[in-house]
């Protein structure tokens, strides 16, 4: 039973969270029978799973004839306590003692047996009910990461579970308190070990937990990067599921943002090449291509702006002209991103002109631009204009470094 509970409170926290309102809501407004009716509409609403005969199976056993008769023989108000003081100390088993005793003809009655009572004596039931609601605690987020973080560390849970346990964590990992929190409950580290599953889907999961941990968190980044995931992921960056590698490159992307640790075991772990791998492979799918194009502006625009220069990657010309390849592909968005990731690798000093124009990047601009005038739809003919805007930038940066190079050569 307590497993059982565990499990379901920890498959929905938010609808659970949800259901808390209205139980508090429908307990503190109505009479017993008819807030028990509020609360099975809730639940039939609220948490579609839910399938009655199973959930009765979890009710207290108590049934509605001695709850009835015990309330009027002790006039009110004390069974629900007795309930309550008996072990309602969480929100599951209050769920349960709710659908357990929601048989419609024995509400009826109930309901009957409710309006027998004085005004006075309601008023008292409720004063105590409220007070018994206030002691009653739902569980925090810190219990809920407890519970699907022991879910995956049971290596006998099904895969449906732990699919579940990790979206919990994706949704619970986003305030910063609770990302902050999750190496200190052992989550890394289960989490981490997932990134090796056998099943696609978890390891996907997996390394989408870890970016969304470690999104603008130094902390959880360098937690993470201790615990020597980057490894991992980079090899993940190759999968054929463009889910996975997508996912995977969420993380890195995570993990190397503002952080010369995260970058240095970038280098390390040869992401260099699986970034070379996405842009330049004809089969891999074009989001992932656009966020692999993004990531390299992210790094060009941190070694500007920070002056350090740890990723040689940026300026190798084979890297260099996989990029400038793509500005040929009939695609306006991924062109975007391809020219304001030309433009910022041409701000660092790291890069050379000459290499930009072995790769031809001169006249591979020139044809955009006339690709930009000619081939738009009336509907992208706007966003060719702004897109045009940004080659024209780019053709006069290109323009001014190759005078420069020019003149540091003389
Ligand atoms: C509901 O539970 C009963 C008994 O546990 C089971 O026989 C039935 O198949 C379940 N129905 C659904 C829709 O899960
Ligand atoms: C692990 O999961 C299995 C299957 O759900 C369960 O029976 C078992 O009690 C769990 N073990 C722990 C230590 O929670
Ligand atoms: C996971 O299980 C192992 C034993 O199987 C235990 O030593 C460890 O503390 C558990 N970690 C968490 C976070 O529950
Ligand atoms: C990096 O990966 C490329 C392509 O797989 C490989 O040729 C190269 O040797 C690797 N470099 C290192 C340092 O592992």
């Amino acid at each position: 039973m307590a497993m059982a509970a565990r499990a379901r409170c920890s498959r929905q926290p938010n609808s659970h969270r949800l259901l808390a309102v209205v139980v508090l809501a429908a307990i503190l407004l109505l009479p017993v029978a008819s807030a028990a009716a509020a609360v099975v509409a809730a639940v039939a609403e609220g948490d579609g799973v839910e399938n009655r005969s199973a959930a009765r199976q979890w009710a207290t056993g108590k049934d509605e004839g001695e709850l009835v008769s015990g309330e009027e023989s002790r006039g009110g108000g004390s069974v629900v306590e007795d309930e309550f003081a008996g072990g309602f100390g969480s929100l599951d088993s209050m769920l349960q003692w709710a659908i357990g005793n929601s048989d419609p003809d024995k509400l009826k009655e109930q309901a009957e047996g409710v309006q027998k009572l004085s005004a006075d004596e309601l008023l008292k039931r409720r004063m105590e009910i409220k007070e018994l609601m206030e002691k009653l605690k739902m569980p925090s987020d810190a219990d809920l990461m407890k519970i699907a973080i022991a879910d995956l560390n049971n290596s006998s849970i099904s895969l449906e579970d732990r699919q579940r346990a990790l979206q919990e964590l994706l949704i619970l990992v986003e305030p910063i308190d609770n990302a902050n929190d999750l190496d200190k409950l052992g989550g890394l580290v289960a989490v981490i070990q997932d990134l090796n599953n056998a099943n696609e889907e978890i390891r996907t999961t997996s390394a989408w937990v870890l970016g969304k941990a470690s999104q603008n968190n130094a902390l959880v980044q360098n937690q993470i990067l201790g615990y020597g995931a980057l490894a991992r992921l980079v090899k993940m960056g190759y999968a054929t599921s463009a889910e996975e590698a997508t996912k995977a490159l969420y993380a890195i992307s995570a993990l190397v943002r503002d952080n010369i640790n995260g970058q240095e075991a970038f280098h390390s772990e040869n992401g260099s090449a699986m970034l070379q791998h996405i842009l330049a492979s004809n089969s891999v799918d074009v989001r992932l291509q656009k966020k692999a194009v993004f990531l390299v502006t992210d790094l060009a625009d941190f070694q500007l702006n920070s002056g350090n220069s740890g990723l040689p990657f940026l300026s190798d010309r084979i890297f260099l002209k996989s990029l400038v390849d793509m500005l040929s592909r009939f695609d306006l968005d991924l062109q975007e991103k391809v020219l304001l990731a030309i433009k910022s690798l041409l701000k660092l000093s790291s890069t050379e002109a000459t290499d930009f124009e072995s790769c031809d990047l001169s006249s591979v601009l020139y044809r955009l631009g006339v690709q930009l005038e000619e081939l738009p739809s009336e509907e992208q003919k706007e966003y060719a204009g702004e897109v045009d805007d940004l080659r024209r930038e780019v053709q006069i940066l290109f323009q001014d470094k190759l005078k420069e190079g020019t003149k540091t050569a003389l």
